[in-house]
């Protein structure tokens, strides 16, 4: 009675072009960890032209932010796929409603989160990073010309497909995404805050270095033993 499930329960969380899919990549790479990234199940939805990929299509290019409802709907059932396992979520919750769904049904079940990293990146940075970004559709793989190019120009490193750019990548549609997370998904921090004192994790950092130096998958270049999420992870 009383006792948690055992297993990591992680959001990552930060503004649009934060580094969270990218830092999840890294993170899944590590460790036996599964992932979901409900941008990336959007974005398969609507490619397939699923009835939730049509519902989303027209949202999501412009920048805005789907309904709650439809998002638990998705997410409820990459929950029952995650079910017993370590994971990680990217995107969600993004709205106040969204994480006291997550957690009313996580608490149901008795596993509740037990790890939020917030990842901390100055607008401009962001900015600067998203005007280089390219991707491979199919998987989510995310490149960057400038931090992680791929290996032959415009083509995926895996399957030798060619990249493209998101649509809603857009200097337009990307402020506007910068605003939703302002208006809708910023107050969450407080809510975490509040809910998970210890265990939500802030990575500051302009640097590509300093978050893999925080997120404890690079060494700092002197030898400062700095915690990391790393150690909290195993
Ligand atoms: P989603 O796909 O979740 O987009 P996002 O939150 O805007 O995040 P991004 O995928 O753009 O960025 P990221 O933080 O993963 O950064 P990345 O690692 O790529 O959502 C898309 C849309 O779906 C939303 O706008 C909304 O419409 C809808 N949606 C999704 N979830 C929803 C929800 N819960 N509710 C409602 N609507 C929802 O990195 C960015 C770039 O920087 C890359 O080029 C990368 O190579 C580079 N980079 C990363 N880390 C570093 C580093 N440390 N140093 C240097 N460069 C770096």
């Amino acid at each position: 009675e009383g006792v948690e499930e055992r297993g990591l329960r992680m959001l990552i969380f930060g503004k649009p072009g934060s580094g969270k899919g990218t830092l999840s990549a890294r993170l899944i790479k590590e460790y036996d960890i599964a992932f979901v990234s409900t941008g990336d199940v959007l974005r398969k939805e609507i490619a397939a032209q699923s009835e939730v990929g049509k519902k989303a299509e027209a949202i999501v290019a412009s920048g805005g932010l789907v309904s709650d409802e439809l998002m638990l709907e998705i997410v409820k059932t990459e929950l029952d796929r995650l079910h017993g396992k370590s994971w990680i979520i990217d995107g969600f919750p993004r709205t106040l409603h969204q994480g006291e769904l997550l957690d009313s049904v996580l608490n149901q079940e008795n596993r509740p989160l037990n790890m939020i990293v917030h990842l901390n990146v100055p607008d401009a940075v962001i900015m600067a990073r998203i005007s280089a970004r390219w991707v491979h559709l199919p998987s989510g793989r995310v490149y960057n010309t400038t931090y992680s190019a791929p290996k032959v120009p415009g083509k995926d490193d895996i399957t030798g497909e060619p990249l493209s750019r998101r649509p809603d990548d857009t200097p337009e549609t990307f402020s506007k995404r910068l605003q939703a997370y302002y208006e809708s998904t910023a107050p969450l921090l407080e809510y975490f805050a509040k809910t998970y004192p210890s265990s939500l994790f802030s990575l500051s950092g302009s640097s590509s270095d300093e978050v893999l130096i925080a997120a404890g998958l690079k060494s700092p270049p002197s030898s400062s033993s700095s915690s990391s999420i790393i150690s909290s992870i195993s």
